[in-house]
């Protein structure tokens, strides 16, 4: 037997995968078709039955009590619900089981609402003959339950919150009141009327129960429920078809009829709406709509349309026809005194009012239409024959295979576009809410649905949470998922877990066999479920949700416990594995939490943990090695929530995420897991890192300099042949190396470094290695042309696809450029660099980005410019704790405050910087330069001269030309200052060779205008 997760051969008996770790036990035999659904409950109980018990005979007080219960029960079932159990004198029903309704929060409303109407009736009654009176206080709770679709598993529902909280409301009430929790108002639509009783603090829930007390629940008109007042969009096309259907019928071909179909949302009413008002002057119409339920006249909403035609008619010779109507379907929508004279009569009015002008019946919600309704419009369609009627019937899919309709022409209603969903998402925002554009991951949801979309969007404007699923899609969808077959059911949960697009292989193998569910995909498509994704490749077919919600319903649908067993089986699916340890982690991390979240706290629950923490972390690592920085810190972060405290195996987990944490910028976060790891007895390599990390963060605390933890961690990487940690300690190395101006050892070990990133594909330490390699290019002796050179074919050799690399090889190419006298290719070298940091989310570049483009500001004599954005520079370096560095960036800014002439300022800008020991060469050599020419503004000639000479003397320790011509151009101003010209020209001279020798052009101009200033 092969493991269901990694595929590798398991030893007999094996209860566990040697490789993987993943429990072999097969699943299961499937438990009982088990699911989660969308339901309203309701408790109605006596008030005071005690006091009725001693003022009533027994049998009296029997005979009351069962008319009361058989009232209650005739309400319950007149509005679809299942009377659940008696408990004492309380009644619970439950609407959405067996099946769930669209519309079962509405229908528990109407119900409370009828019981309450009924035992008014029967109070009138029992005043007169007995002298007592009933009263009933009802809660109503809307939520999941778990449901099974065999009936003892209905006892199920009597447990759980959603039914608590409905009993908790009921116990809550006054006498006659009725209160309903927050879900079940929000399912239920805008048309409910109510007060709000404010949070309720219920026994046995820890938070407070928003609710509610019923007074109304007003109508359920689609204008009223949905958003008619939003612009129209789109559907031009539809438009067209209905005004060629009502010109077929106007010029002389007849009466038509048009049938318009569509799911739930897709605008039927709408678009119906929109083109009658277009269209109002070349026509007269009618409306009138089926109802889901309701005592209505079966023919009612043909009634409704007719009355609509009416209003305005005279009609001659039609007035023995309206008699015939006036006896049945005017008075109460029925066929009396018979359907064929009902008919007969119809064609007659309607024959009649077509002779002025064309007339349009429209019914909407034929899917809702009974029986004798539906023959009455077939029979209209046949028999108006050439009056200019034009029929149109508004239904969803369903009808068309139950019972389809003679129509003469069709409209079938699919999702807008993306351009025009966009458009209408626009529209329901409020134009003066914030809109920032962004929502794709909304769009892809709603699957063009317009109906989804405005559900969605309000979901998000109340709650906050946009991700939330609104309860009436939940509704919707979940009524349409509940009536699918079992086959279908489980190829659309299995589906659900693969993703938005799956294929029937990689459903055929995660049923294992049981069930046909490849032959369930036609039928899941037929039903607009699901559709072929396109491109469909012909030899393996891509099927794909024909929107996110239809998939999360879907998802929300299954039990847990058959999501557990269907992820933990999907991480073992070929198409998952090859798409790497990210999806395989993800499928047994939610196996793990569905697992948990059931209180399955065995072995099994245990070893999934395990596995799914060791696969994440992989994931993170991989990543991370990949500079993808944000799907890392989630990987790693999502592999640390999976961890035990003090378990060895987190412990890389957590120093890796400590180090994406400092890379994002979370310094504080990331300083303390990196401390965490320290503190905990770890492998070696772990601490080696954990230090260098810390060190390179706080240069100054516990964990030493960073030279020393790159010294001490270096053969530790190398005896465990870690190569992404030699790269980073050759690269702490070298640039201890490049702080003192030593380029050439410098660029021999960063050249390691390269190597080591590049044999792991490390993109951080290959970018870091090739960014302080183009460090030495500019400040090390290899002259500006030929540097340049360099630096170009290092970004063309590595920076292809590494957004990373051409971040830190762009800023040495932009000086590079800049030192050539190229300030244009500089800055926009500089600029992508920029924006690419932006999209990496590198909090880093916040610091050095404008470290260097100060650089080139100064290369072009933009000195105002220069100082701000050191400024800013120095913000963001405090801001990350980046501290080292603020040294550099307060040097560069004293040198240009002196440029300018701002001693004063100057002299405070260095100040906290003399203190310092231990100093590297080059930022030695450039305090002593400064403080030098400080030293002779202030008229102390002997200091000035011995700190110039000592600037000039270090410089010669570096191989450094920018270092010792900056260091002999400061000699010559310090000089100049104390009125030694002689020996200022020289030293300006020795300036300019080591700017020339460098090919340093603007310090070349330096010297000459120092020069000339004389
Ligand atoms: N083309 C459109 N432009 C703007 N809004 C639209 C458009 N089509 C539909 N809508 C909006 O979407 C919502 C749903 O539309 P509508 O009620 O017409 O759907 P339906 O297909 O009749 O659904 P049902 O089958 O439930 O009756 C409404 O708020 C409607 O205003
Ligand atoms: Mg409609």
């Amino acid at each position: 037997m092969d493991c269901p997760a990694c595929r590798c051969e398991l030893p007999p008996d094996a209860r566990f995968c040697p490789s993987c770790g993943s429990p072999c036990t097969p699943p299961g035999p499937a438990g009982p078709a088990e699911g989660r659904k969308l339901v309203t409950v309701l408790f109605c109980d006596l008030v005071g039955s005690t006091a009725l018990s001693g003022a009533l005979d027994p049998e009296t007080l029997r005979s009351v009590t069962l008319r009361y219960f058989e009232l209650m029960r005739r309400q319950i079932e007149a509005h679809g619900g299942t009377l659940e159990k008696f408990i004492g004198d309380a009644v619970m029903a439950v609407f959405g089981v067996p099946t769930v309704r669209e519309d079962d929060a509405r229908r528990a409303l109407a119900a409370a609402l009828g019981m309450l109407d009924a035992l008014s009736g029967l109070n009138t009654e029992l005043a007169a003959t007995l002298g007592v009176r009933l009263d009933v206080r009802i809660g109503v709770n809307t939520g999941q339950v778990v449901a099974g679709s065999d009936a003892s598993a209905r006892q199920a529902l009597v447990a759980g919150e959603t039914v608590n909280i409905a009993a908790r409301l009921e116990q809550n009430a006054g006498p006659g009141q009725i209160l309903i929790g927050p879900d079940t108002l929000r399912a239920a639509g805008p048309t409910v009327r109510t007060e709000s009783v404010g949070p309720l603090l219920l026994k046995g829930k820890a938070d407070a129960v928003t609710a509610h007390r019923l007074l109304g629940l007003g109508a359920d008109d689609p204008e009223l429920l949905r958003r008619f007042d939003v612009r129209f969009v789109g559907r031009h096309a539809e438009l067209a078809e209905l005004d060629a259907a009502l010109a077929r019928t106007a010029d002389g071909r007849g009466a038509q009829c048009l049938l318009v179909h569509g799911e739930a949302g897709q605008g039927k009413t709408r678009l119906l709406r929109e083109w009658l008002e277009r269209t109002a002057p070349l026509a007269a119409y009618g409306t009138g709509r089926c109802r889901p339920y309701g005592g209505q006249g079966s023919l009612q909403p043909l009634a409704d349309a007719l009355r609509g035609l009416l209003g305005e008619a005279l009609l001659e010779g039609a007035a023995e026809a309206l008699a015939v109507l006036s006896t049945g379907l005017l008075r109460d929508g029925t066929p009396n005194p018979s359907v064929a004279e009902t008919c007969a009569a119809l064609i007659r009015v309607l024959t009649a009012l077509a002779g002025r002008r064309p007339v349009v019946l429209a019914i909407d919600d034929c899917h809702w239409a009974g029986p004798l309704l539906l023959d009455v419009l077939d029979r209209l369609a046949a028999e108006l024959g050439p009056a200019s009627v034009l029929l149109i019937c508004l239904t969803r899919p369903e009808l068309l295979e139950s019972r389809p309709l003679a129509a003469t022409g069709a409209i079938g209603l699919s999702g807008l576009s993306e351009q025009e969903a966009r458009l209408l998402a626009a529209e329901l925002v409020d134009v003066n809410a914030h809109w920032d554009g962004a929502p794709a991951g909304l769009l892809e949801r709603a699957g063009g649905n317009p109906l989804h979309l405005e559900q969605l969007l309000a979901v998000g404007s109340e709650t906050e949470s946009p991700g939330e699923l609104p309860p009436t899609v939940q509704a919707l969808l979940g009524a349409r998922i509940d009536t699918l077959e079992p086959a279908e059911r489980l190829a659309l949960d299995l589906a659900s877990v693969v993703g938005r697009e799956f294929t029937a292989e990689e459903l055929a193998e995660l049923a294992q066999g049981r069930d046909p569910v490849r032959s369930a995909l036609p039928a899941l498509s037929h039903r607009r479920l699901i559709e072929p994704a396109r491109p469909a490749g012909p030899a393996r077919p891509v099927f794909r949700f024909t929107s996110g919600l239809v998939q999360e319903v879907a998802y929300e649908c299954m039990s847990k416990r058959a999501r557990a067993e269907v992820h933990q089986r999907a991480a073992g699916l070929p198409s998952v594995r090859a798409a790497g340890d990210g999806a395989v982690g993800t499928h047994l991390e939610q196996a793990h939490r569905y697992r948990s979240d059931l209180g399955l706290l065995d072995g099994d629950t245990e070893t999934l943990r395990g596995s799914a923490a060791r696969t994440l972390a992989r994931a993170g690592a991989q990543a991370m090695a990949g500079s993808d920085l944000s799907r890392a810190e989630d990987l790693l972060a999502r592999a640390m929530a999976l961890g035990r405290p003090g378990e060895p195996a987190g412990i890389p987990t957590a120093r890796r995420l400590g180090e994406v944490r400092i890379a994002l910028g979370r310094t504080v976060q990331g300083r303390s897991l990196l401390t965490d790891v320290l503190s905990a007895p770890a492998d070696p390599v772990d601490h080696a890192h954990a230090r260098l990390a810390l060190a390179v963060l706080d240069p100054l605390a516990g964990a030493g300099r960073p030279v020393e933890a790159a010294r001490a961690a270096l053969p530790v990487f190398e005896a465990a042949n870690d190569q992404l940690g030699q790269a980073r300690a050759r690269l702490r190395l070298a640039q201890h190396h490049q702080a003192h101006g030593r380029h050439g050892a410098a660029d021999a070990l960063l050249t390691r470094a390269l190597s080591h990133a590049a044999s792991v594909d490390g993109e951080v330490e290959r970018a870091a290695a090739l960014g302080a390699i183009g460090i030495s290019l500019w400040r090390g002796p290899t002259p500006v042309p030929a540097a340049a050179v360099r630096c170009q074919a290092l970004l063309a050799e590595h920076g292809r696809g590494r957004r990373t690399v051409r971040v830190t090889l762009n800023c040495p190419m932009a000086v590079l450029l800049a030192l050539q006298d190229e300030p244009a290719a500089a800055r926009e070298h500089l600029a992508e660099a920029g924006r690419l940091a932006r999209e990496l989310g590198y909090a880093e570049a916040e610091v050095f980005l404008p470290v260097f483009a100060a650089l080139i500001e100064v290369l072009t004599d933009r000195q105002n410019a220069a100082l701000e954005l050191l400024a800013g520079a120095a913000d963001a370096a405090r801001r990350l704790g980046a501290g080292a560095l603020l040294d550099t960036i307060t040097l560069d800014s004293a040198r240009l405050l002196l440029d300018t002439g701002q001693w004063a300022a100057a002299e405070n800008a260095l100040r906290p910087l003399a203190a310092k020991s231990g100093r590297p060469h080059a930022e030695s050599v450039d305090l002593d330069g400064l403080r030098g020419r400080l030293a002779a503004a202030q008229g102390q000639a002997e200091r000035a001269v011995r700190l110039a000479g000592c600037a000039v003397a270090e410089a010669t320790l570096t191989d450094s030309p920018v270092v010792r011509a900056q260091a002999a151009l400061d000699q010559a101003h310090t000089l100049r200052l104390l009125g030694r010209g002689g020996p200022a020209a020289e030293a300006a001279a020795a300036a300019r060779a080591w700017f020339a020798a460098k090919g340093h052009q603007p310090g070349v101009r330096w010297v000459a205008a120092f020069n000339e200033e004389n």
